[in-house]
């Protein structure tokens, strides 16, 4: 058994419901529906799903490998393992691109978790009870274009995912994790149940399942790989740090079929539950980004006890969102204690302001600076499709390159814990499906 250089999990479970933690965020729910309902629907889902199988679990189980092998910081794994293997420091990229990444999309993110907060409070007062699909529409309208709403709910969810990094409590997120993610699923169920009542699931059933494959594209395809990538917390450096906490006894396979089951579970339900409430409004499944946000309060405000589901829903959501935030910002911070002379608050302070900072140049794109283009997208925009569509997939397939190629295979074959057949198959993956599948994607969808 390899000798361990620092803390550990306190058990499988505890690092199934941290990685399960991560996964399961706004990406699932807020994300995933935009992007279906963007990209045409079916031929985004499955592409999608077939990017999480082919791309996703290879690049998870790598980012695993990587962090349970060079037992320390995604950068400083990576240049361990890299010199352990003979081969350039310059390996240490992959490490830097992911903190970076992870940087950029939380500072958004954020801004997305500040909605989530504010529509907590209004499920609370009410204020949807009783309206229809246009005065929902306005009432999200209003809250885009009010720079100082967006910067008090941004401040809000930064200040709490601060605040819980800096007093080191994230052990005792475990327990939370473990009770709400069960209660995000069921509620998920009802509001699939309500989506049934509409008299539009066979509709959106069709609309998610049944391709059209002349919608498909090289955008789309690169936009289903970045959500695959974005959903799974790969690429953002958060992988490799959880990996680096784990024992030798804990099965990866088994890990990561649980927690891409979850995950993918949620997302599918998400466009079960909103599909329903788009087509049954007449509203637009292209609307972007607010999608949930003009559609699920509908639900909410014209079914029995909405208030109070309405309430229960945007806080799992904010939950989840939190979870997901902090398995961010918790690597990062640690890194900066290990390797700087920052404590823990001033490390927390540091990164958490940074953050926020990008993420006021985020929230007013929606408003004061909505003319302020890059390559034709808003900073918001152009902070998403970087990250997701270029730096992630790029950092996942450093990730699974650097373990197929440079990693020994006595290594490779101890942590995954196969041999015969199934190694076969893992080389076949991880050496050429992977790798080709991320570069030919990435090369259509850029070009
Ligand atoms: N996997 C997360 C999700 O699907 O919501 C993505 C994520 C975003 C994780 C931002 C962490 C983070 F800070
Ligand atoms: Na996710």
């Amino acid at each position: 058994m390899a000798k361990l250089a620092h803390a550990q999990w306190s058990s499988k479970m505890a690092f199934v419901l941290a990685a399960a933690g991560s996964a399961v965020g706004l990406g699932n729910i807020w994300r995933f529906s935009y992007l279906v309902g963007e990209s045409g629907g079916a031929a985004f889902v499955l592409v999608y799903l077939a990017c999480v199988a082919l791309v996703g679990v290879p690049i998870l189980l790598s980012e695993w490998m990587i962090g349970r092998r060079g037992q320390k910081n995604p950068i400083d794994s990576m240049k361990e393992l890299a010199s352990q293997s003979g081969k350039s420091k310059g390996w240490a990229l992959v490490g830097i691109s992911g903190v970076l990444a992870g940087f950029l999309i939380l500072s958004f993110y954020s801004v997305i978790g500040g909605w989530s907060l504010n529509y907590t409070l209004s499920s609370v007062m009410g204020t949807f009870s009783g309206q229809d699909a246009d005065s929902i529409g306005a009432i999200f309208n209003g809250m885009l274009a009010n720079p100082g709403t967006l910067l008090l709910w941004h401040s809000a969810f930064m200040l709490l995912v601060i605040g819980i990094v800096a007093r080191g409590v994230t052990k005792g997120l475990e327990s939370a994790v473990r009770s709400l993610m069960p209660a995000l699923i069921i509620l998920m169920l009802i509001l699939v149940g309500y989506g049934m009542t509409t008299g539009h699931f066979g509709e959106t059933l069709a609309f998610m399942f049944s391709p059209d494959w002349s919608a498909l594209n090289g955008g789309v395809v690169l936009a289903a790989m970045g959500q695959a990538f974005f959903t799974l917390s790969l690429g953002m450096g958060i992988m490799m740090a959880y990996g680096s906490y784990l024992g030798e006894d804990v099965n990866l396979l088994s890990t990561a079929r649980t927690v891409i089951i979850i995950d993918t579970a949620i997302a599918l339900l998400a466009g079960l539950a909103i599909f329903p409430i788009v087509f049954a409004n007449g509203l637009s499944a292209g609307e972007g980004p607010g999608l949930i946000f003009v559609t699920l309060p509908i639900a909410f405000g014209n079914m029995t006890g909405g208030v109070i589901l309405g309430l229960m829903f945007f806080l799992l959501l904010t939950f989840a969102a939190l979870t997901s935030a902090i398995s961010l910002l918790e690597p990062t911070v640690e890194m900066l204690e290990e390797r700087t002379s920052l404590s823990r608050v001033p490390a927390t302070l540091v990164s958490g302001i940074v953050i926020w900072l990008l993420g006021i140049a985020a929230l007013l794109s929606f408003n004061l600076w909505s003319d302020v283009l890059f390559f034709g997208l808003n900073i918001f925009d152009l902070l998403d499709t970087f990250t997701a569509k270029i730096l992630l997939p790029l950092t996942g397939l450093g990730a699974v390159v650097f373990v197929a190629w440079c990693l020994d295979r006595k290594s490779v074959e101890q942590e995954l814990a196969l041999s015969g057949t199934g190694l076969s198959v893992w080389n076949i993956v991880a050496r050429f499906i992977a790798p080709i599948g991320v570069i030919v994607v990435f090369l259509a969808g850029i070009l």
